[in-house]
């Protein structure tokens, strides 16, 4: 299969130099092996080998070769017919199974991790020089496979050929603490350029168009700005409920499993200055020093604009939903958050003043994703709507289902007398583009087989995410319980209303 190398250059307003920015393929992806710990397990199975897969089909190297780690007593036949069931489009399976084999190993037995050394040295020197390790494993196996994998020579800092390459699942950590424990450990061992943590929403096509959204645009561009911009909403919901995860995500709740990460992520994104040039560490040193200007409240203040909720027995798409407390492997009285909405404020000369509401949670009413970005009202105070009142502008980025960007404006509404009423424009990326945009999961491990950590979150970056959540996390709200199926607490709501503003992505929130 013949590789795809598409590149276009984006020259960026105030960033003189001219840079590359793969939009289809990119750079190349280098041959390797990849190793995956936890092939057996739920990620690797629905997310990690689907992408692969694809890859194999957009034109990943044929020499490539995975190497799927488990425990259970499989062979390379069994292995690949258990991952086969997760492949819808079954037409180059035959092929791209062939460059799966399975070594068992249990992550604390050392002896195994010599024969991986050995199975490591049978194949081809230079393509076994370039090595990418997948931790797809609870975060508590981090550390003692890291460590194993250096004492058996199988991954080090500095390989005397070639490359090695560490990926490592979300979460990484439980809180600052155990972070800072976590990264103490990798840190001996790889060096930040070999690490790669994973956020999949940065992985995610229109969170990576936030950037070029925002800073190739003039009109956009010169209006992102505390004079104009009346305040930001960041929402993520999930129609889910916990299903067979809980055991996991009792010990995270909401602030942990979704606010540290990927709605940090996202406020960063749509905040930070210009980077001073397009590659990681430009844009990640970007993100931190926007994170580092969150304002940390006082506990007052955090309990006004703090709302934690739990669902309880409710229907989602016309099925019923158990309440949190009576999922497999939640216990009855758990005061675990499965809702957080919240208000922030960011202490730098654009956003100074700027409210930024977030909420997410699990069992709502709708499994979408978006920022909205409201500005202030135009100053004519000649038009306005037939109810009296004259729509703000908003600009919608949705990152899912149905990525798109969506701009309302106002125009006079047909045969009234100079009313105004809002419209809008709808770019979809589906219908631009076709439906064959490539999974987060399928960039993100491209881009480690190329080497770009642009869409990997830095250690500094974690630091501050898990800063701000531990600092919310410290202050006690009260739990507020909504039906599964619904549009979460209505002490969110009323957190909103009392700023006289409504929660205004495209879905209504009642
Ligand atoms: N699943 C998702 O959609 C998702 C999404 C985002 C992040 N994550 C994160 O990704 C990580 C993995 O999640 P998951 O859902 O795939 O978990 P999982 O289904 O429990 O898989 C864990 C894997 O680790 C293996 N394992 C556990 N202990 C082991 C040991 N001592 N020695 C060897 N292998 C061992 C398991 O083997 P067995 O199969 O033999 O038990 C399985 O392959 C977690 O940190 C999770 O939070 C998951």
């Amino acid at each position: 299969m013949q590789e795809t190398r598409r590149e276009s250059v984006i020259r960026l307003r105030g960033a003189p130099q001219t840079f590359k920015y793969a939009v289809d393929g990119g750079p190349a992806m280098q041959p390797c092996i990849l190793v995956i710990f936890g092939a057996t397990g739920d990620l690797a199975k629905r997310k990690l080998l689907p992408a692969l897969y694809k890859l194999h089909e957009r034109g990943m190297p044929s020499v490539t070769r995975i190497i799927a780690v488990g425990r259970r007593p499989l062979d390379d036949a069994a292995i690949r017919r258990d991952l086969a069931e997760f492949i819808t489009d079954k037409k180059e399976w035959e092929a791209f199974s062939q460059r799966i084999t399975y070594h068992q190993l249990e992550f604390d037995d050392k002896a195994a991790y010599d024969r991986l050394r050995e199975r490591l040295e049978t194949y081809d020197k230079s393509l076994a020089a370039r090595r990418v390790f997948y931790l797809a494993t609870a975060p508590e196996s981090f550390a003692t496979i890291s460590r194993n994998l250096s004492a058996a020579s199988i991954a080090s800092r500095r390989p005397q050929r070639g490359w090695h390459r560490v990926i490592f699942e979300k979460p990484f950590g439980h809180d600052l603490a155990t972070a800072k424990a976590l990264n103490k450990v990798i840190s001996k061992i790889f060096s930040e350029q070999q690490i790669y943590r994973i956020d999949h929403y940065l992985g995610k096509e229109l969170v990576q168009n936030i950037l070029v959204l925002r800073f190739t645009n003039s009109i956009f561009e010169h209006l992102w700005h505390k004079e104009y911009i009346d305040n930001v909403q960041i929402i993520v919901g999930e129609r889910v409920g916990v299903g067979s995860r809980g055991g996991y995500y009792d010990n995270a709740g909401a602030l942990r499993d979704m606010v540290q990460n990927h709605l940090m992520q996202l406020i960063a994104l749509t905040t930070m200055e210009l980077p001073k040039r397009m590659e990681a560490d430009s844009i990640r040193t970007a993100k931190v020093k926007v994170l580092k200007r969150i304002v940390r409240e006082p506990p007052a203040k955090i309990r006004k604009h703090l709302i934690l909720g739990q669902y309880t027995e409710g229907m989602i798409d016309g099925k019923p939903c158990p309440a949190y407390r009576d999922e497999q492997g939640i216990p009855k009285k758990s005061t675990t958050e499965t809702f957080a909405a919240l208000k922030l404020f960011i202490n730098d000369e654009r956003w100074r003043g700027v409210p930024f509401y977030l909420r997410t949670g699990k069992a709502l009413h709708h499994q979408y994703a978006e920022i909205v970005v409201t500005f202030k009202q135009a100053p004519c105070r000649l038009f306005c709507g037939p109810d009296g009142t004259l729509a703000p502008n908003r600009l919608i980025i949705r990152i899912q289902p149905d990525e798109g960007v969506k701009v309302t404006f106002n125009i006079k509404e047909e045969l009234a007398d100079m009313s105004a009423i809002p419209v809008s424009m709808d770019f979809s990326h589906k219908a631009e583009f076709g439906i064959n945009s490539q999974e987060a999961y399928e960039r993100l491990l491209a881009d480690v087989m190329r080497g770009d950590q642009t869409l990997f979150t830095r250690w500094d970056e974690v630091q501050e995410q898990w800063r701000i959540v531990d600092h919310l996390r410290k202050v006690k709200v009260p739990l507020e319980r909504y039906a599964a199926g619904s549009h979460g607490p209505a002490a969110a709501l009323r957190m909103i209303k009392k700023d006289g503003r409504d929660w205004s992505g495209n879905i209504p929130i009642k």
